[in-house]
């Protein structure tokens, strides 16, 4: 017989139980989770002064103490590297839609856009071949095992237009006026300092660039996924809106998520 949490979860979930993203939370998964979320603080700690380039940058300002709860929300702890065969699992496709998600994007060749909190690059991949050699992906994360995951697919599909970079938990190192389009996919519930990075993404932002928040709907009891890492479009936007930005589209069409899409709202 199965065990009772098999009985209830198909196997792709309790995965995601192990890996601390989706269902009711174990004293592990959170244990696991603090702990990431103390690596990735130390790991920053020693490397805020190298890109993932390697180009020294000046010396910084030390990253602030993180949130636990913004607007009435209690923030999640980062999602671990060691759980990122999960974001390539073959049924992804079938849960999430992505393919849509890339079409709803309208992604142009020759673009700069960028993925934050890239993870392995399940988005990032998309992107490049979308901005074609004439445009370029910025795969933005804090955690290096990421980055070096992406490297990794990077150089086994021969794809050249993106350079990934290190950021903070607080600063994602983009530069100003830059970016068509910012993504984030299941990302922006784990902020620990979500006003600072909305701040360092307005400002990288080019004018009419948009910031595009794909989080899974906190608002649908059957999307199987953990509550803090669900989000309603109600706490988007409460959160969004007074930090300069205006909602200017949203996409309805993906099984498990929404699809919020940002301008800078210049009032
Ligand atoms: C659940 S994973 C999603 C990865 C990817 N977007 C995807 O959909 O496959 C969340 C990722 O966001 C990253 N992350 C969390 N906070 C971040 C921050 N402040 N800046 C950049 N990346 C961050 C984590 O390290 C992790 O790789």
């Amino acid at each position: 017989m199965l065990e009772p949490a098999r009985q209830i979860f198909p196997a792709h979930v309790l995965f995601l139980l192990a890996t601390g993203c989706a269902g009711p939370a174990g004293e592990d998964s959170e244990k696991l989770a603090a702990s990431t979320a103390k690596a990735t603080t130390d790991r920053i700690a020693t490397r805020t002064s190298h890109s993932a380039t390697g180009a020294v940058r000046e010396p910084e300002q030390p990253t602030p103490p993180g949130r636990t709860h913004y607007m009435g929300r209690e923030i999640a702890q980062t999602m671990h590297w060691r759980g990122a065969t999960w974001l390539m699992r073959k049924t992804r496709e079938e849960e999430e839609h992505a393919s849509r998600l890339m079409e709803a994007l309208h992604v142009k060749e020759g673009q700069t856009v960028c993925e934050l909190g890239c993870g392995n690059g399940y988005h990032t991949l998309r992107l490049a071949k979308r901005v074609g050699p004439s445009g370029k992906v910025l795969a933005v994360d804090i955690q290096i095992e990421m980055l070096k995951f992406l490297e990794k697919r990077l150089a086994e599909q021969d794809i050249s237009n993106v350079e990934k970079i290190l950021g903070t938990l607080a600063d994602p190192k983009l530069p100003e006026n830059s970016c068509d389009m910012i993504l984030l996919v299941d990302v922006y519930h784990e902020f620990s300092h979500p006003e600072m990075m909305l701040a360092a993404m307005r400002r990288a932002l080019k004018p009419k660039g948009r910031l595009v928040l794909v989080e899974f709907r906190s608002e649908d009891p059957g999307v199987p996924i953990k509550r803090l890492h669900k989000m309603s479009k109600k706490q988007i936007n409460k959160e969004l809106l007074p930090n300069g930005y205006r909602l200017a589209e949203e996409f309805d069409e993906l099984p498990w998520q929404h699809v919020m899409m940002f301008e800078r709202d210049e009032k």
